[in-house]
């Protein structure tokens, strides 16, 4: 079933304020078809507390690209062990990065931008297609701060290619909200976030960046009049 037409409703029934009862109700609404995707930012943390100390049944996922920073592999081992859950992990198709790898090398991302864009699609959308597969509502950590092109998106959105309602719950948060409430609730964060990384991607493509800059700029920082989106988050 098409969920598109419920857009509206969800929209009106949300709720801010309480945001762990929120999550009961949505799960219970798309039983067992709905997920949550991790790349363990700021923002995915407040949400994965959020499921895992509520128990709610949401599936939480990560897409492992092979090329994370150690930083990030050791927050998603600290999130494992204090929250006592598993997060459920998709990689890319071995075929298709053992072929990659050979014809182009370990570095192709930085020689073009279609080169860049052939390696996320190997290592993160082919396998975040099977995540979505046959699920009815997609969560992620997006805010509309990020960047000026996710300040155009919506709290909820019908994504056409995946047939799926996007929920971004923490849209509108600020900041230093998210900051906060990671320091109030004792969450485990990326320590990369303490060196001046503001978005936190593949480790060849991910650099800080400086006071004042884009939260996004340090995302593929070599190219140049691009949205700075790699695939998972443009329908
Ligand atoms: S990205 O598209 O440029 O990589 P970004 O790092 O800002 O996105 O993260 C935005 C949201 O996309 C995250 O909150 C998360 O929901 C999802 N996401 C990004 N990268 C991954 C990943 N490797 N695994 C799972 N989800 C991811
Ligand atoms: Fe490849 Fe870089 Fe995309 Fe990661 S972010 S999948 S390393 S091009």
């Amino acid at each position: 079933m098409n969920h598109k037409n419920e857009i509206p409703n969800l929209i009106e029934e949300f709720q801010s304020e309480n945001l762990s009862d929120y999550f009961k109700n949505i799960a219970e609404k798309f039983e067992n078809k709905i997920v949550f995707s991790t790349s363990f930012g700021l923002e995915d943390q407040v949400i994965t507390h959020l499921i895992f100390s509520n128990n709610i049944p949401i599936k939480v996922f990560t897409l492992d690209t092979g090329r994370l920073f150690p930083e990030t592999y050791a927050v998603w081992n600290r999130t494992r062990d204090i929250y006592k859950k598993n997060i459920e992990v998709y990689t890319p198709q071995t075929n298709d990065l053992e072929s990659l790898i050979t014809k182009k090398g370990p570095f192709s991302f930085y020689e073009s931008i279609d080169n860049r864009k052939e390696c996320c699609v190997i290592r993160k959308v082919e396998p975040l297609t099977r995540a979505l597969q046959g699920n009815d509502c997609w969560i992620t950590g997006i805010r509309k701060e990020q960047s000026a092109n996710r300040n155009s998106m919506n709290q909820f959105e019908w994504d056409a290619q995946y047939q799926l309602i996007k929920f971004h719950p923490l849209f509108n948060w600020s900041t230093q909200e998210i900051k906060e409430f990671i320091s109030k609730n004792n969450i485990p964060y990326n320590t990369l976030f303490d060196k001046g990384y503001t978005s936190i991607g593949c480790q060849p493509c991910t650099r800080a960046v400086k006071s004042g800059e884009d939260e996004r700029s340090g995302r593929w920082w070599w190219e140049d009049n691009f949205k700075k989106e790699c695939g998972l988050h443009i329908s």
